[in-house]
């Protein structure tokens, strides 16, 4: 079932962050539902309610011209059918005006981002305020973006700029944006933080204290980077030196100072690129793509289950479907 973002961080508000989880093709979709479900083997038909959580599909612009953007949408609405004990939201990540407006036109979209963050603090204003409107027209909610993340926005070189609480409060009252993306010390990609710094939990305090009650706030550039995974890639001929990212111990500090949501991109970029390069070089002789692929979606999905864990949105899925009956 698709929901919009502020269904689920109503209910999540305080308590745990919902995982916003980007997918670009088939595998993940289909071990992002698995593992949202709890079902981390492969061919699992049970889900499993202790593991079972809510999310948050994202598609950015370069996911959606990846192939074309109808094969996304279609890839979603199956999987739909074939877990319908799923509860989701779908929403387009980092887009431009332009992009929102066609999304919140296609009908498919529950919420979209608009980010305007690079452009002045007016004028980021002015075009959030013109995507809401069209976006509440038709009942989709709108993630906005103040201040910049440091590292690389898609085509956005953001230099590292915390979020201003004063301005936070002043842009969520002004643009009637449904959440708001902030600035705490992160960035996008494997490589976060140079030496022992970590989210700037002080600055989201203040943040959380002057925007309007029980306002859900958003952490992008979220993804741990887990050791793990980069040791396995690097034992398998790759090169991904110093990298680094959010501790997972600070998600729940987070959410309990208003962050309802946490991007993670790159880590399920590191767990496909592991799951290849062992596959190529444990396997030399075998050349069906579907070898690593059914791996990637076993392991993929198991990440996703854990990640749940860590953000404290696993075992929450029967109390959503629940309240979502209420209202
Ligand atoms: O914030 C950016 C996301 O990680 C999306 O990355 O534009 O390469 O799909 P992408
Ligand atoms: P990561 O690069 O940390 O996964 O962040 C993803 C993100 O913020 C997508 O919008
Ligand atoms: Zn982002």
């Amino acid at each position: 079932m698709i929901v919009t973002t502020n269904e689920l961080f109503r209910l999540a508000y305080g308590s745990y962050a919902l995982g916003a989880y980007n997918i670009n093709n088939l595998e993940q979709t289909v071990g992002l539902f698995r593992g949202n479900l709890g079902k981390s083997q492969k061919n699992e038909e049970k889900a499993n309610p202790a593991t079972s959580a809510p999310f948050i599909i994202q598609i950015s612009r370069g996911a959606r011209s990846y192939s074309d953007k109808r094969f996304l949408e279609a890839i979603i609405r199956t999987a739909e059918g074939v877990f319908p004990e799923a509860i989701f939201a779908v929403h387009l990540d980092h887009g431009t005006e332009e992009v929102c407006y066609d999304c919140i036109e296609s009908g498919f979209y529950s919420s979209v981002m608009i980010d305007a963050s690079h452009e002045s603090f007016e004028k980021n204003i002015e075009i959030t305020r013109r995507v809401v409107d069209r976006a509440h027209a038709k009942a989709v909610v709108v993630e906005a973006e103040l201040g910049q993340l440091g590292g690389v926005e898609e085509d956005v070189v953001g230099s590292v700029c915390l979020t201003d609480p004063a301005q936070a409060a002043e842009f969520v009252q002004r643009t009637g944006c449904d959440s708001l993306a902030v600035a705490i010390g992160t960035s996008h990609g494997a490589y976060k933080f140079s030496g022992t710094q970590g989210l700037r939990l002080d600055r989201l305090a203040e943040i959380q204290r002057v925007v309007p009650p029980r306002f859900p706030l958003v952490m992008h550039g979220s993804s741990s980077v887990p050791k793990e995974w980069v040791d396995r890639i690097n034992a398998a001929g790759g090169k991904l030196k110093n990298a680094s990212g959010v501790s997972e111990a600070q998600y729940l500090p987070a959410s309990k100072l208003g962050v309802c949501k946490i991007n993670i991109d790159t880590d399920g970029r590191l767990v496909w690129c592991a799951t290849l390069r062992e596959a190529f070089r444990d396997k030399p002789e075998d050349f069906d793509l579907r070898t690593s692929g059914k791996v990637f979606m076993v392991n993929y999905a198991q990440y996703i289950t854990h990640k749940n864990q860590m953000l404290g949105s696993a075992g929450q899925l029967e109390a959503v479907r629940a309240a979502l009956k209420k209202t």
